[in-house]
This record gives C-alpha cells, sequence and structure tokens, in this order.
C-alpha cells in the first residue's frame, strides 16, 4: 500500500486565457486530495473516495468501464467524472510499469470542480501512489506531464498544463503554454476563499468561451487582455505588492464575466470580498459556481462571505510549498 498526496490551487490570475497559450499565475493551497494504491493479483480497478463533498461512493470496473456501483445507486455525475480522472491516471500508470490492477481510494479536502483543482490533485497523486506502488519514482516534473494529458484527454483535448503543473511541484507557479516554471519567492498571499456549494463543468465552460473567442473579435481581444494582465501581475507579485495584485485580480473577474463564466452566486461572493475590504477578488478555475479567491489580510472578508446568500463555506488558505509527496 502507498500513499500520496497533492494539493489543490486557486489562480491568481490568467484562467480560461491560458488554455489558449497565454500566461498564467496560480498558487498551490493547503487543501490535498489523498490517494491510496494497492497493487491487486487480478486486473481490475477498484476505485474508493471519500470527502468529496458528496456521499462515499465505491466503484469497481475493469477496462475503464464502470460495471458495478457499491456504495451508491446512480452515481453522481461529478462522481463519474472523478472515476474518469483515476481512469486516465491508471492508464499513464500502465505505459510505465508493468501491472494489473489496482485499488485506489482517495480522500480529499478539496471540493469538486469547484475551481480549486479537485482533478488535477486526484490525477497527480495518483500517478505518484500508484507508480510508487510498483516501485517505480517519477519526478515531479514528470507527473506533471502525464498528469496533463489526462486533464487534456478527459476535457476533449481543452486543457492547459496550468493545474497539474501546479498540483505536482506546489507553491506558486507560472504557465505559459508548454512553458511551466515554479514562482521563486513564491508569496504568501492572505488569501480568503468563499465556497458555493456548487461546481461547473471544465468542458462545457472552455468549450463556451472558445465558441465566444471565435464569433466576436471583441471576445479574442478579451483573452489577450486577461495574459496582459497576468504580464502586468507578475511586476506586482515579486515585489509583493497585494494592492496591485488585488486590484488586477478585480479587473480579471471583470473580464471573466463578460466570457460568460462567473455566476450569480460567484458574482455576489466577489461583491461581498470587495465591499468588506479585500484588495481584490475574483473566481477561480472553471467557473459557472464553485469558489471566489479574495486577498485580504484581515478578517472582514471571511466575516462578511458567512453572511452573503449563496455562500455555503468560507476559509483561509495558506500557500502550500510541497506539491505531490509521500504520506507512507
Ligand atoms: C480550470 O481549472 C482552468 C481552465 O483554465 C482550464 C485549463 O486551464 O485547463 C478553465
Amino acid at each position: 500500500m502507498t500513499v500520496s498526496s497533492a494539493p489543490g490551487k486557486v489562480y491568481l490570475l490568467g484562467e480560461h486565457a491560458v488554455v489558449y497559450g497565454e500566461p498564467a499565475m496560480l498558487c498551490a493551497i493547503d487543501r490535498r486530495a489523498t490517494v491510496t494504491a494497492t497493487a491487486r493479483d487480478d486486473d481490475r480497478i477498484r476505485v474508493q473516495a471519500r470527502d468529496l463533498t458528496i456521499d462515499g461512493f465505491s466503484v469497481e470496473y475493469g477496462d475503464g468501464v464502470v460495471d458495478e456501483s457499491t456504495d451508491i445507486d446512480v452515481p453522481h455525475p461529478l462522481i463519474e467524472a472523478a472515476v474518469g480522472y483515476v481512469d486516465g491516471a491508471v492508464e499513464q500508470v500502465k505505459e510505465v510499469v508493468d501491472t494489473t490492477g489496482f485499488t485506489i481510494t482517495i480522500e480529499s479536502e478539496i471540493p469538486l470542480g469547484a475551481g480549486l483543482g479537485s482533478s488535477a490533485a486526484v490525477v497527480v497523486a495518483a500517478i505518484d501512489a500508484a507508480t510508487r506502488e510498483m516501485g517505480v519514482e517519477l519526478t515531479p516534473e514528470e507527473i506533471a506531464q502525464r498528469a496533463y494529458r489526462v486533464e487534456y484527454d478527459v476535457q476533449d483535448g481543452q486543457a492547459s498544463r496550468a493545474d497539474t503543473f501546479c498540483s505536482a511541484m506546489g507553491k506558486a507557479v507560472r504557465v505559459e503554454g508548454d512553458d511551466c516554471r515554479p514562482i521563486e519567492e513564491s508569496p504568501e498571499l492572505p488569501f480568503v476563499i468563499g465556497f458555493d456549494g456548487g461546481a461547473g463543468d471544465t468542458g462545457t465552460l472552455v468549450a463556451g468561451v472558445r465558441s465566444l473567442k471565435e464569433e466576436y473579435e471583441f471576445a479574442a481581444d478579451t483573452v489577450e487582455t486577461i495574459g496582459n494582465i497576468v504580464r502586468t501581475g507578475e511586476r506586482a507579485i515579486t515585489t509583493e505588492d497585494q494592492q496591485e495584485l488585488g486590484r488586477l485580480m478585480n479587473f480579471n473577474h471583470g473580464l471573466l464575466s463578460a466570457l460568460g463564466v462567473s455566476s450569480r452566486s460567484l458574482d455576489a461572493m466577489v461583491w461581498a470580498a470587495r465591499d468588506a475590504g479585500a484588495f481584490g477578488a475574483k473566481l477561480t478555475g472553471a467557473g459557472g459556481g464553485g469558489c471566489i479567491v479574495a486577498l485580504d489580510p484581515t478578517p472582514d472578508t471571511a466575516t462578511a462571505l458567512q453572511y452573503t446568500p449563496g455562500c455555503e463555506e468560507t476559509f483561509r488558505a495558506e500557500l502550500d510549498h510541497d506539491g505531490v509527496r509521500v504520506e507512507s
């Protein structure tokens, strides 16, 4: 039995635009997915999961086809998505080691599909745990590369390397196309997360931005402008200018909203954070529902979010310096 974990993330700036080769900056946060891999004597893959903010589930399948659901009658679409990511991770493992079956157990502190990188963290931790279980040690960069291929396939070829690279490496990272690198001197930023209890479908949201971009030149310009916001943010991050970063996050949220990926509850939380005095706030990840991230060193934003209609949970998040790591 081998146990690995990997962190979730927030997008400081640049989601969606990063899919089209614009830069993005992300920070790993101290909420992790933990995966236990145990080799089996047969060729079956058994996936068990707990704490995915949906009731626990357990499915067993061979050759990637879910053929039995033991704990729940109707698998939740998000659970099916999680199984799809694990399936992809196991396919990657099979490219590296000669193996048959695994029991994979997932425990996660990261809500599914909420913009905090749950799927990337599960895939990264699963690849690490399963390869180590078979005696092979991949570097975090190799894991990031393989995890990216899983996200790329599951999201029908519409994925950037950002989420998987950040989860594998930890700290703050900058991603632009194939150029992925940790940001030296990753800043300790005062993140406050607001979660509306919902989730967005990344594939659908990415496809929506793509079609807007193809139809309207101003939508394509909006995507480019998000890239320019990120370039401006690079200066602010090196000088740890939180006020400037907050201003840029506000700008970035407005443009994501214009691209149709915000929602009423995300907007309400963003405005509540700003009204409470946060330096800035924006949705994080694909959008459509899920989480916002605000910068606020005081307790004011967290308190205001607790009373914001549509906000189900709020918490502070710290930068996680560790990427994928062995737990046992
Ligand atoms: C999803 O967390 C972030 C997106 O930019 C998609 C991607 O980068 O693959 C929306």
